[in-house]
């Protein structure tokens, strides 16, 4: 039996809005596994991002079922990580104040803690920056060390690498793989690169477009270290590829 983190049942969120109901999910019934890397992918408006906030219990208005652990998920909390397109650093704060300001009272204090995680995603030297003065890179680095100095059990990322340059994006995709063999959470990415869901996911969830419904879901059986080019990746893409724009 699989040991799932997170169960999705029935699932169906519709928004209420002064134009009328918009559904942006549609019973959709899925699990993550414990410890593994999921990629979801869907095209714009397909209810990716809705998925993403329910899991992170950023919003618990919907019908159906969202268990982690087999509980309703009640809200946001420090067990869900999440990391966005944008870095939401405060652009007052260093490196270290960021990340000590998004610790709960207990830790924040613990300067080894803080000071592990900057090393974690390979900013050892740039505790005392501030974000102007790092690369949009850098700065989703310092998100993501964020997000795990809490220690959370999943990490959510809503295209995380969208609007990064696609050297740095290769880059932290293996800094962020590394980080998940390394430190065992459970990560779900939101993206819309074929690439990036193939490199990264274990398993690849393909949305059908708005109202956001389950395609497909993928397993990826390609091992680790993942190539980038050859054979076997370009197989894997080119039926997710298909997946993705099939008509049905
Ligand atoms: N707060 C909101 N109010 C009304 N409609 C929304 C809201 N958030 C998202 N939607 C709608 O729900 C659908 C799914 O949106 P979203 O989850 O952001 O898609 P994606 O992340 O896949 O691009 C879209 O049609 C979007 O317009
Ligand atoms: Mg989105």
């Amino acid at each position: 039996m699989t040991d799932d983190i997170i169960d999705i049942r029935h699932l169906t969120k519709v928004f209420h809005t002064d134009n009328g109901d918009v559904e942006a999910l549609h019973d959709v019934t899925l699990n993550f596994p414990r410890g593994g890397f999921t990629s979801i992918i869907g095209p714009s408006g397909c209810g990716k991002s809705t998925l993403l906030r329910i899991i992170g219990g950023l919003d618990t208005d919907y019908d159906g079922e969202a268990l982690m652990d087999g509980q309703p998920i009640p809200g946001p909390g420090r067990d869900k990580g999440f990391v966005f397109q944008d870095h939401r650093l405060l652009p007052w704060l260093s490196v270290r104040e960021n990340i000590r300001f998004a610790l709960p009272p207990e830790h924040k204090k613990d300067d080894e803690l803080i000071q592990s995680n900057i090393d974690l995603v390979g900013l050892t030297g740039f505790e005392d920056a501030l974000p102007k003065q790092l690369s949009g890179g850098m700065s989703q680095r310092v998100a993501i060390a964020r997000a795990l100095a809490n220690r959370p059990k999943i990490l959510l990322l809503d295209e995380p690498f969208g609007a990064l340059d696609a050297i740095t994006k290769i880059k932290l995709q293996d800094q962020l793989l590394r980080i998940w063999q390394s430190e065992h959470i459970t990560m779900v990415i939101v993206t819309h690169d074929i690439d990036e869901a193939v490199y990264l996911g274990q398993t690849v969830v393909v949305m059908k477009p708005h109202p956001g419904e389950i395609k497909r879901v993928e397993h990826i059986d390609l091992g680790w270290p993942r190539q980038r080019i050859g054979e076997a990746f370009n197989t894997a893409k080119d039926s997710i590829y298909q997946e993705f724009f099939a008509t049905n």
